[in-house]
């Protein structure tokens, strides 16, 4: 997955925590940190993933730790923060990036299903953050939301995702105000649609969905992972400095697009969980 060159940042011996990092877009950020010579903590629910991915991380020379935390659970994330600093020393970056996604419409959801979108994506995004701020390296350290466009695009059958996400990047903004004076800087990366995901997999779950997301998108490709990473590393080297609270799309320009219709998509979802 990641075949970029990332030699041109160097992360040796910084400490990077990676919350919903076992899979995905955050697994490929934890893997191009890896790379640059950072040693990783990633978490998620499953232990058999974290214990999977800390495997593949420490296959590319580095240290790693996983270690199953539910975001939605604060004293399981005050014990991963613990024994992750215990282990590694003060965290120099921290991506947040936990998230559950399906499509339905606001009809077709109960109140628990906004809930459990709206408690992992954004309660999980505040619970991480705030108790990861006792074990930031202060001044210095990085934090990275990992958002969606539907923070900032109304998108039917995603009242639950526009809802979380749009209050991750008011996140994001509220505590670059706060904590910028302490030097921990605080940025959201915005992914378009990136190929080979879970994500797009439940928003666009046929070949036919997907090649009309990809050419939707103005760079007429679908993002990769690397896309992604690239970013991340760029926001926590010194290039990133002097960015903080900011929305950054890295999406080949998708978000300029407008709403998606996920109409077909959502009614295939529907007939899957009834
Ligand atoms: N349509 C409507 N409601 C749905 C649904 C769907 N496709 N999928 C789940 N729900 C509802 C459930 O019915 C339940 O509501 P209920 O108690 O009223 O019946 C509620 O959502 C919670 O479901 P549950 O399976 O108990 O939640 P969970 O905490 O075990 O899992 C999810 C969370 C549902 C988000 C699950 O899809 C997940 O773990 N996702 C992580 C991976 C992912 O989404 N990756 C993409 C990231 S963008
Ligand atoms: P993914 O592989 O499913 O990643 C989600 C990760 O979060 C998994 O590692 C999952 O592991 C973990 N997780 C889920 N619920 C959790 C919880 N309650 N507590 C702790 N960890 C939890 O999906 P992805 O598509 O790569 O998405 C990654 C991020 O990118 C998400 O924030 C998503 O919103 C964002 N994004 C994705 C796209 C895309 O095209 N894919 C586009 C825009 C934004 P466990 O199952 O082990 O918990």
């Amino acid at each position: 997955m990641n075949t970029m060159d990332f030699s041109a940042f160097d992360f040796s011996n910084r400490h990077v925590f990676v919350a919903g990092g076992s899979s995905g877009i955050n697994f490929g950020i934890a893997q191009a940190f890896a790379r640059a010579g950072a040693k990783l903590t990633v978490i998620s629910r499953s232990a058999d993933k974290v214990a999977s991915a800390a495997r593949q991380l420490e296959a590319l020379g580095t240290q790693a730790l996983g270690l199953s935390a539910d975001v939605r659970q604060p004293q399981a994330l005050e014990q991963a923060f613990a024994t992750a600093t215990e282990r590694f020393g003060p965290i120099d970056v921290l991506v947040s990036g936990a998230a559950g996604n399906f499509l339905a419409s606001a009809l077709d959801m109960s109140p628990n299903a906004f809930k459990t979108v709206v408690d992992i994506d954004l309660l999980g995004s505040f619970n991480v953050a705030r108790i990861a701020h006792a074990h930031l390296r202060k001044p210095g350290s990085c934090v990275i939301q990992i958002s969606a466009g539907q923070a900032f695009i109304p998108t039917p059958f995603q009242a639950h995702v526009c809802a979380a996400k749009a209050g991750v990047d008011m996140l994001t903004q509220v505590l670059a105000l706060e904590w910028g004076a302490q030097g921990v800087r605080i940025n959201s990366i915005v992914p378009g649609p990136i190929a080979d995901t879970e994500g797009l997999k439940r928003l666009a779950p046929t070949g036919d969905t997907l090649d009309a997301m990809a050419n939707r998108v103005p760079l007429k490709r679908l993002g990769r992972i690397d896309d992604i990473a690239r970013m991340a590393l760029l926001l926590a080297s010194d290039w990133g400095s002097y960015i903080t609270g900011a929305i950054i799309p890295v999406d080949g320009g998708f978000a300029l697009t407008g709403p998606r219709d996920f109409t077909a998509a959502a009614a295939a979802s529907k007939r899957a969980h009834a």
